[in-house]
């Protein structure tokens, strides 16, 4: 579409948990600071929650990918299955298993066998759980068994729970599985500056030489986005199409006024 009027190799701004496009925000910085913290110290339980779109699934993706990098074995599940059995059954696909039974007697007793022999290699799991609150109460309690597998002084299970507020609350009621999450953190939106640092990030990682867009514009991405990256890529990419449809070379803020317009 537009990349060569733009002179982009990428498109800068897609909805997509792209981690080469991983912009270091305070929060964002802060929030893969304590997963590292609560996998490397061995903490057990960790949870991340986060408005919608703030960037939990980028930081999952990006906090994977340093976890692979140091030799985890990394288990992702990104769209978790509801029921206990199901859970159980991607767990085990996820460590190499083909042959999955159906009952959860079974499940467990191959998945204490695989944990075991992790246990004796030194090999430390990190099961990370993205979408966390759509889990029903009967998962929640699979997922607290699994922080059983430790000895006398760790863990050799860091349970990773991500998710949106809802999270929070569910888990409150989960006295059990609640105190054995030793690190938490609420991932924020961008504050104003973080924003205009992003978008100039963006623009430079997908090839652009030169920011195109007005101070005053990133002040209108800003008013309507409120910080929330998802929101600031709507508003930006769908700029630049129009600016382009306009045979335009800046993104004023007359332009980020008529595509708020259109995306309300
Ligand atoms: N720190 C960041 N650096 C670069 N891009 C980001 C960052 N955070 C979020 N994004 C962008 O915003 C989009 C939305 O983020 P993401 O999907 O991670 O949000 P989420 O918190 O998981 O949302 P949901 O609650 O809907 O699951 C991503 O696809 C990504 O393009
Ligand atoms: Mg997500």
């Amino acid at each position: 579409m537009y990349l060569e009027y733009w002179g982009l190799t990428k498109f800068p701004f897609e909805n997509v948990a792209d981690p080469y496009f991983f912009y270091l925000s305070e929060s964002h910085e802060e929030a893969l600071s304590r997963l590292l913290y609560g996998s490397r110290m061995r903490k057990g339980g960790v949870m991340l929650t986060g408005d919608i779109g703030c960037g939990k699934t980028m930081v999952s993706k990006v906090y994977t990918n340093k976890l692979m990098e140091e030799g985890y074995g990394v288990i992702l599940l990104t769209n978790p299955p509801l029921g206990p059995v199901e859970f159980l059954q991607e767990i085990l696909y996820q460590m190499g298993v083909e042959k999955l039974p159906d009952s959860r007697t079974k499940l467990l007793q191959l998945l204490n066998k695989h944990m075991v022999y992790n246990m004796e290699q030194n090999k430390e799991t990190i099961v990370i759980i993205d979408e966390a609150q759509i889990l029903n109460e009967e998962t929640f309690e699979e997922a607290r068994l699994l922080l059983n597998f430790q000895n006398k002084d760790r863990f050799f299970l860091t349970l990773v729970l991500i998710g949106q507020n809802e999270l929070k609350a569910k888990i409150s009621h989960l006295a059990q599985l609640y105190q054995r999450i030793a690190i938490r953190y609420h991932l924020r939106p961008f504050h104003f500056l973080d924003t205009a640092k992003y978008i100039l990030f963006r623009e430079k990682k997908a090839g652009l030489t030169k920011n195109i867009f007005t101070t005053e514009a990133i002040k209108q991405v800003y008013e309507y986005s409120q910080g929330v990256p998802r929101k600031v890529n709507s508003v930006c990419d769908l700029s630049l199409l129009v600016t382009f449809n306009k045979k335009r070379k800046v993104i004023d803020s007359d332009i980020i006024r008529s595509v708020v317009d259109d995306l309300r």
